[in-house]
């Protein structure tokens, strides 16, 4: 999943990447920026992966929401585009999704955070965003090609 890479831990202190924009400046949060409906469901369904990844090794973001994930931006290859991707950052509480008695709320919170925010939009209603069959998922392990529907 796409994360700052970290450089060094040392006393309680994550030295990490700095998250960039297309200038090189810090990266906006999801927050700070306006979306087409397309681009919103497009990140949409980029999140819903990342979360399945993290489920995948075993861990629930706990705090996942438009504050917490950052547009980065990806320079493209010679006269290429480059693109925005989202970056998820402020993982100290994340939780063990099977060992946690907390973690299945928290990832209906997560999930329910994505599909508040980036439905929020007029032609992107809610009702497309909400995951489905989400319950059963402590019960068997999550494939990482889940993400490709959206619901798992
Ligand atoms: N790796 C990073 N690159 C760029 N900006 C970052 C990075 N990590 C955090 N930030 C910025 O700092 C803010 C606070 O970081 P965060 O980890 O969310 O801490 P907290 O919410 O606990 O204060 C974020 O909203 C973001 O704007
Ligand atoms: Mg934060």
């Amino acid at each position: 999943m796409r994360v700052p890479r970290p450089f060094n831990f040392f006393d309680g202190v994550l030295l990490m990447e700095l998250v960039t924009d297309a200038h090189g400046d810090a990266a906006p949060r999801l927050n700070d920026v306006a979306f087409t409906p397309a681009q919103a469901l497009q990140h949409h369904a980029t999140l819903i992966g990342e979360v399945v990844r993290m489920l995948c090794a075993g861990v629930v973001h706990g705090d996942l929401s438009e504050f917490n994930i950052l547009l980065a931006h990806i320079p493209g290859e010679g006269d290429q585009p480059g693109v925005d991707e989202p970056v998820i950052i402020d993982l100290p509480q994340a939780v063990d999704a099977a060992g946690n008695n907390h973690a299945q709320r928290m990832l209906l919170r997560d999930v329910g955070n994505l599909r508040d925010f980036l439905g929020n939009l007029p032609r992107v209603a809610p009702d497309r965003l909400r995951p489905r069959n989400l319950e059963p998922v402590p019960s068997r392990i999550a494939q990482p090609r889940d993400s490709a529907h959206g619901s798992f």
